[in-house]
C-alpha cells in the first residue's frame, strides 16, 4: 500500500492550481442517466472516486469516454467527460459497487426517475459516523415511489412515472437534497424541496440539470422549486472548482507560512472559511482568478468554531482546521455537528504532538511552539489531508499510511506541494 513522506519545515511559495470539486462530480456524473442524450462534463478532476463511479455507471450501460490530455495542459487541469447513458441495461447498483462510495447510491433518483425502478444496495463510504439514508428514501416517498428494503437492498419502484410532491426535510441533507432534485426534474407537476441543502455542489448540479431542460428555480436557496419535464437532453458543463481542497490549501500556507495563489477557484465558495482564517492572522486576497494566502511570521490566533451546513463552516475542513490549531498561539474550540464521529484525526494529530481533549461534539485545542513528525494514519480522506499539513508543518519526518484516502479526493497532492516547496514524495509498494 502506498505511502507519502513529508519532511517539515519549509514555507509554501508558488501557485496552487484547484481542480474541479469532487462532491459536485460526483452528482454530476450521476445525473447523466436522466438522459439518453450525451452529458459532456468538463474540468473533471483524476481521483479514485471518479474512478469508481465510472465502473459502478458502467455496470449500468452508460459509456464514458475520457478526452486526451493536450500538449500545454497544466497537470492539474481536469479531464473532460462525454457520458451516454442511451442504453440502461441494468437498474440494480450492487454490493460490491456501492459499499466503496456512499454518493454511488444517489443513482436510485435518476434510475427511478427514468427507468420507473431502481434496486440499490445501502451504502458505506468513509467512517465518519452512521450515515442513514432515511431522509433519501422519505423523499422518493413524497415523489409516489414504493419502497421495500430486502437484503441489504432498497428496491424503489414508480411504475406510472413520480409525481411532484412537498418534501420537507427535517434537517438539512446534502444527499436527500441531490436525491429529491434529480427525482423530481422527471416527475409529473410541481415539486417544492423545504430545508434544502445550499452547498454550491448542489446549485451547481441544478444548473445542469436546467442546461438539460429542467425547470428548477430557488437555486442557492433553502427552497427548490422543480417543475418535472418530460425528458432532458443531453449538454456540455463544466465543474466548478473545489471549496474543500482550496481550503485545504489556504491552511496549509497559514499552518507553514509562506504565500500562495490558488489559481481558478472562488473565493464566495468558502467565505465562512477564509473569514475564520482571517481571524488566525493569515492574510487573505481574493484576485481575478483564485485567492492569494500569506502568513509572514504573525501569530496564529486561536478561533472558536462550530461546524453547520453551507453556507456556514464546513464539517469538511473541521479536521484541517484543528491541525492548524494546534499551531495557535492559545487555546481554540471546535464543535462538530454534522457527522456524530468525525474525530478519528484527533489521537493522530496528537502522535504529532497537538494537544486535543474532546467533550462530546468539542474538541479543545491548546496551542502547542512546535509539531515533530511520526507515523500516522486516518481512516477518511479530510483526516488524512489534516495530518499532512500538519506534517507540513511539523519538525522532520513523517509517514502517511493509509494514501488511499487522499487519492479519493485531492487530485496530485505531492505534485501540487512540492512545486510550492514542500518535501513531500509518495512511497510506492
Ligand atoms: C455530503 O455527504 C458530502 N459528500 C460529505 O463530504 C460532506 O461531509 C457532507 O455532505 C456534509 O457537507 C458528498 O457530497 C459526496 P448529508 P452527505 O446528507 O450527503 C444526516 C467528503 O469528505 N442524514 O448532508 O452524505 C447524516 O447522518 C464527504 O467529501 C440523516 O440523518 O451528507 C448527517 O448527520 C464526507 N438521514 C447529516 O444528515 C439521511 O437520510 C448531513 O448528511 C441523510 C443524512
Amino acid at each position: 500500500m502506498d505511502r507519502i513522506r513529508i519532511v517539515g519545515g519549509n514555507r509554501l511559495n508558488g501557485t496552487i492550481p484547484i481542480s474541479g470539486a469532487k462532491n459536485a462530480t460526483l452528482p454530476l456524473m450521476i445525473a447523466s442517466l436522466l438522459t439518453a442524450e450525451t452529458l459532456i462534463l468538463e474540468n473533471v478532476p483524476r481521483l479514485a472516486d471518479v474512478i469508481q463511479l465510472q465502473r459502478i455507471l458502467g455496470n449500468h450501460g452508460v459509456d464514458i469516454m475520457i478526452e486526451g490530455k493536450r500538449p500545454g495542459d497544466e497537470p492539474a487541469s481536469g479531464r473532460t467527460l462525454h457520458i451516454s447513458a442511451k442504453n440502461i441495461v441494468d437498474t440494480t447498483a450492487p454490493y460490491e459497487l456501492v459499499s466503496t462510495m456512499r454518493a454511488s447510491f444517489w443513482v436510485i433518483a435518476p434510475l427511478l426517475a427514468r427507468m420507473g425502478e431502481a434496486k440499490v444496495s445501502m451504502p458505506g463510504g468513509c467512517a465518519i459516523g452512521t450515515r442513514p439514508v432515511d431522509l433519501l428514501i422519505m423523499a422518493l416517498e413524497k415523489l409516489g415511489a414504493e419502497i421495500e428494503i430486502e437484503g441489504g437492498y432498497i428496491i424503489a419502484r414508480a411504475p406510472n412515472g413520480l409525481r411532484g410532491g412537498e418534501i420537507i426535510f427535517p434537517k438539512v441533507t446534502v444527499s436527500g437534497t441531490h436525491v429529491a432534485l434529480m427525482a423530481a426534474v422527471l416527475a409529473k407537476g410541481t415539486t417544492v424541496i423545504d430545508n434544502a441543502a445550499r452547498e454550491p455542489e448542489i446549485g451547481d448540479v441544478a444548473d445542469c440539470l436546467n442546461k438539460m431542460g429542467a425547470k428548477v428555480t430557488g437555486i442557492g436557496t433553502s427552497q427548490l422549486v422543480i417543475e418535472g419535464v418530460a425528458k432532458l437532453n443531453g449538454t456540455r458543463h463544466a465543474v466548478l472548482p473545489d471549496r474543500i481542497e482550496t481550503g485545504t490549501y489556504a491552511m496549509a500556507v497559514a499552518m507553514t507560512g509562506g504565500d500562495v495563489l490558488l489559481q481558478n477557484t472562488r473565493a464566495d465558495l468558502l467565505q465562512s472559511a477564509l473569514d475564520v482564517l482571517v481571524k488566525t492572522g493569515t492574510t487573505v486576497t481574493p484576485t481575478n482568478d483564485g485567492i492569494r494566502i500569506s502568513r509572514n511570521g504573525a501569530a496564529l490566533m486561536p478561533v472558536d468554531v462550530t461546524t453547520a451546513p453551507y453556507p456556514e463552516f464546513p464539517t469538511d475542513l473541521q479536521a484541517q482546521l484543528m491541525a492548524l490549531m494546534s499551531l495557535a498561539n492559545g487555546t481554540s474550540h471546535i464543535t462538530e455537528t454534522i457527522f456524530e464521529n468525525r474525530f478519528m484525526h484527533v489521537q493522530e494529530l496528537a502522535r504529532l504532538g497537538a494537544r486535543i481533549g474532546l467533550d462530546g461534539e468539542t474538541a479543545t485545542i491548546e496551542g502547542v511552539k512546535r509539531l515533530r513528525g511520526a507515523p500516522v494514519m486516518a481512516t477518511d480522506l479530510r483526516a488524512s489531508v489534516s495530518l499532512v499539513i500538519a506534517a507540513l508543518a511539523a519538525e522532520g519526518e513523517t509517514m502517511v499510511n493509509r494514501v488511499y484516502h487522499l487519492d479519493r479526493g485531492f487530485e496530485k497532492l505531492e505534485e501540487k506541494l512540492s512545486r510550492c516547496g514542500a518535501v513531500i514524495e509518495r512511497i510506492s509498494s
